[in-house]
């Protein structure tokens, strides 16, 4: 069996690990809202509200911290009144970006509220630039945040909430080069500064506001937000109007036209995917040498909001719903993912999957007939949970093993650790989808632990759950052996494993 040896400095504490990077994303888009989240007060799926309570038990065994909700690209032709008041009067609209289906309003702002409560999630509101008014999402921000007496609070109260809502996080419009506005990028600099300008502070909530940021890396977008409220070496003070860019960045290993399928791919798709996966850690690191030229102090924050895997849709489905199945394949995806976040967690303090339940990148899958699966990546959040807010360690992988992918070594270790309260967390993936791997756990800075370990793998990468086989990939403990210089753990192939420490 080939062997890996990791080098963890337990005893040398890096950045904090945000748990906003363990945030997600709920669309009005296919069967997220409406069948995933929200099956309204009349269905024989238990709920309080509307909301079903299957999915909320799920979620909150994730600790998921933000939500970021209405979208996407429904964000920008969403507008908020319409979705308050006694349902029955609430008009609807067409959702012209999934579907074109009907969109009845019944999901509105108390609703995502009422959520983001039973979640115990920090709600995150993406705001209409593409079709709306620096009034409206201002009006938007006063109706959520503010206490005492004003126009949009009596609305609020008339509604039934009295207390303000504590909202941390507002998007300032959502991919403003393309569906939210297919705007250039200084011409949405200006706007993002003049929206930031009204998206008021009221009493004690203090928004994070987050400008609608780059696709990839595409760099002259984050330049010119960043010129937008910064210079370099100018010696004019930056001015403070959005504290975060964003940026978004998918999974797609074939082509926009044909992305290939969720659970029907050979080895040469399966090496693509998990190589454009890795590749988000270019991408972070371009945009954070930027952002370090116009921001040495670090102030302004990297937001990834939107990631994940997009494959074609499910066989049968609606191509306007992105709905897909979610393979081992995947929870490799997001165990890589998260990895990468861990090393730029100076600079990268917030992602967002997409999406939580039903779309893209699933945590949950769910039925009408109130069946619900949780998938392979869901797996990979829950086991990762230690790492919330905890210090990121230095991670060597001394000895990985590598694949010759079109004359590019590919790495086919990814490993990442943190300390909290002490406790430590060992993420572990082997890439290798034929050959298991002896991985050597050197832990230095430490002299005695308590160790256990955790194993997600499966038959074949291309396995995956469902209401007949939920747990076809779900974790199982995973033996631990001393070994003279920390210990040792054996890695299926295609696998993932979290090695808990006890110091
Ligand atoms: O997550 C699906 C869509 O992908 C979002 O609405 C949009 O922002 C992105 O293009």
């Amino acid at each position: 069996m080939p062997e890996a040896r990791i080098v963890v400095d337990l005893d040398v504490p890096g950045p904090t690990i945000s748990k906003h990077l363990y945030g997600h994303f709920a669309e009005h888009l296919g069967r997220c809202i409406y069948g995933g989240f929200y099956v309204g007060e009349d269905s024989a799926i238990p709920n309080e509200g509307g909301i079903r309570l299957d999915v909320v038990e799920a979620l909150r065994a994730l600790e998921i911290p933000n939500l970021r909700w209405p979208g996407g690209c429904f964000a920008d032709e969403y507008h908020w009144k319409d979705g308050i008041g006694p349902k029955a009067d609430r008009p609807a609209m067409v959702n012209t970006h999934w579907g074109n289906v009907e969109e009845n309003n019944h999901f509105g702002t108390h609703e995502f509220m009422a959520l983001c409560e039973l979640l115990g999630a920090a709600p995150y509101v993406n705001g209409n630039v593409g079709s709306g008014t620096v009034r409206e999402m201002s009006e938007w921000v006063e109706y959520l945040t503010r206490d005492g007496d004003s126009p949009m609070v009596r609305q609020r109260k008339a509604n039934g909430r009295d207390e303000p809502w504590k909202v941390p996080f507002w998007g300032i419009g959502n991919e403003t080069w393309g569906c939210g506005g297919n705007m250039r990028a200084e011409a949405y600099a200006d706007l993002a500064r003049q929206y930031a300008t009204y998206l008021k502070d009221h009493g004690d909530n203090k928004l994070y506001r987050i400008a609608a940021g780059a696709s990839d890396d595409n760099l002259a977008w984050t330049e010119a937000l960043l010129k937008a409220v910064s210079c370099l070496g100018c010696g004019r003070d930056p001015k403070n109007l959005f504290q975060a860019i964003s940026f978004h960045y998918y999974t797609i290993a074939g082509s926009w036209e044909h992305k290939g399928s969720a659970t029907s791919f050979d080895l040469d798709d399966y090496y693509r995917t998990l190589a454009k996966a890795q590749d988000v850690e270019r991408v972070i690191r371009a945009h954070s040498a930027l952002m370090d030229a116009y921001d040495p102090e670090r102030k302004i924050g990297l937001v990834l909001d939107e990631w994940g895997t997009w494959w074609d849709v499910e066989p049968g489905t609606n191509p306007g719903f992105l709905y897909q199945q979610n393979a081992m394949r995947d929870a490799l995806v997001a165990s890589v993912h998260f990895d990468v976040f861990h090393r730029h967690s100076e600079r990268l303090v917030m992602a967002n999957i997409a999406q939580t339940v039903n779309v893209l990148q699933a945590m949950l899958l769910t039925d009408d007939e109130g069946g619900l699966v949780r998938t392979p990546t869901y797996h990979v959040f829950e086991m990762n949970k230690g790492h919330h807010d905890a210090a990121a360690l230095p991670v060597h992988v001394v000895e990985g093993r590598t694949y010759d992918l079109d004359g590019t070594a590919m790495e086919l270790v990814s490993a990442s650790a943190s300390v909290k309260d002490g406790r430590a967390l060992v993420s572990l993936s082997n890439l290798d989808p034929s050959s298991g791997l002896d991985v050597v756990l050197d832990l230095r800075g430490a002299s005695s632990w308590e160790s256990s370990a955790r194993l997600l793998t499966a038959s074949k990468p291309q396995a995956y759950n469902t209401v007949a086989d939920p747990d076809a990939v779900a974790p199982v403990p995973l033996t631990v052996e001393p070994e003279p210089r920390g210990l040792k753990v054996t890695l299926p192939p295609h696998s993932f494993a979290t090695v808990s420490l006890v110091l």
